[in-house]
């Protein structure tokens, strides 16, 4: 594609500010898409470290995902400015490390409100006119963790698996519209996104006495060394996104990395129990688990 080809095309991207949507960002405004890219309010100000310029083609706007009142503000803006979103984005989202038994009710919702009930939102609200131009692409960016679960990673799985059935309902739903509706699927990239993994509220989990303090221990090195060693980097998967944005039939579901080609190959072929022993079996220090005091000491 030459620049100029998709000066008409319009190009809604959530989590704008860092990472794998900044990356994206930037190769679409390279592209010569028409941008609006968007981050909360309080991140809003990292636009201007970041290199890029507010122009005619690049809009930033804030975007609460927990605030459907901004999504609305910033959609209305895209129609009233250019007419049209072409392509939504649902890259934004965060990730909770926790066993099911410290989280709240509150802490789920948190999880759930940027993975899951923002970008449906978002959807709901680009669908009436993708419909009506029998035209658009809803790209949503899953996991990994969208296929298959690991422990202390209970509702950020559950986020982006509820993510993944939705979209493949809406696949078959917008095929007679020509609308294309694609997941993004990345195992683990190098990045500083560890840095932002959420713990529930007022939980230690460092507190070495807790029942589950070696799962924590465990898995947070773990996840932290798989994203020190992978190949994979924002840019790389944002390169992915843009090639889905230039597809005319684009699969349903992307396999962003090669950890995420490998888990999914190890599901088809392997029998569900099977695969689940062998995955327990190499869990890190799974033999230290529950051998902590069971008392009913709260985590937190
Ligand atoms: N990094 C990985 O290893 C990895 C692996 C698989 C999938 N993914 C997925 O890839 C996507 C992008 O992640 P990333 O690696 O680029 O991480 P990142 O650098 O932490 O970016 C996440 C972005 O989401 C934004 N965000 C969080 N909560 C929000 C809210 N309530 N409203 C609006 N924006 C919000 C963040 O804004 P603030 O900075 O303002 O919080 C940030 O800009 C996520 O959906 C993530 O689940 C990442």
């Amino acid at each position: 594609m030459h620049n100029g080809q998709h000066a008409q095309r319009v190009v809604l991207v959530t989590g704008a500010s860092t990472g794998i949507g900044l990356a994206l960002t930037r190769l679409l405004v390279a592209v010569d898409f028409r941008v609006i890219a968007t981050a909360r309010p309080e991140s809003l100000p990292r636009f201007a470290d970041s290199g890029l310029v507010e122009s005619e083609r690049l809009l930033f706007r804030q975007l609460e995902l927990g605030d459907f009142e901004s999504h609305k503000a910033v959609v209305a803006e895209a129609f009233s400015r250019w007419g049209r979103i072409d392509v939504l984005v649902n890259n934004a989202g965060i990730a909770y490390r926790s066993v099911v038994e410290d989280m709240s009710a509150n802490d789920e919702l948190q999880q759930l409100t940027p993975n899951y009930l923002g970008p449906m939102n978002l959807i709901r609200l680009v669908l009436p006119f993708m419909r009506r131009q029998r035209a658009g692409h809803i790209i949503n960016v899953s996991s990994v963790s969208g296929m298959m679960a690991m422990p202390t990673m209970a509702s950020y799985s559950a986020s982006k698996w509820a993510l993944e059935g939705a979209s493949e309902a809406l696949w078959y739903e917008m095929r007679p519209w020509g609308v294309r509706v694609c997941l993004i699927e990345p195992g683990f990239i190098h990045s500083t996104a560890f840095q932002q993994v959420r713990y529930p509220q007022g939980l230690d989990p460092t507190r070495p006495e807790a029942p589950y303090a070696p799962y924590y221990r465990h898995m947070s090195r773990l996840v932290q060394r798989l994203m020190d060693y992978t190949l994979a980097t924002p840019e790389s998967i944002a390169a992915q996104i843009l090639r889905v944005i230039h597809q005319a039939d684009p699969p349903l579901r992307v396999l962003a990395t090669f950890d995420a080609q490998l888990f999914l190959l190890l599901r088809r072929l392997m029998p569900r129990a099977l695969y689940h022993r062998l995955l327990y079996l190499c869990l890190p220090g799974v033999r230290e688990w529950g051998k902590e005091p069971a008392d009913d000491t709260p985590t937190h």
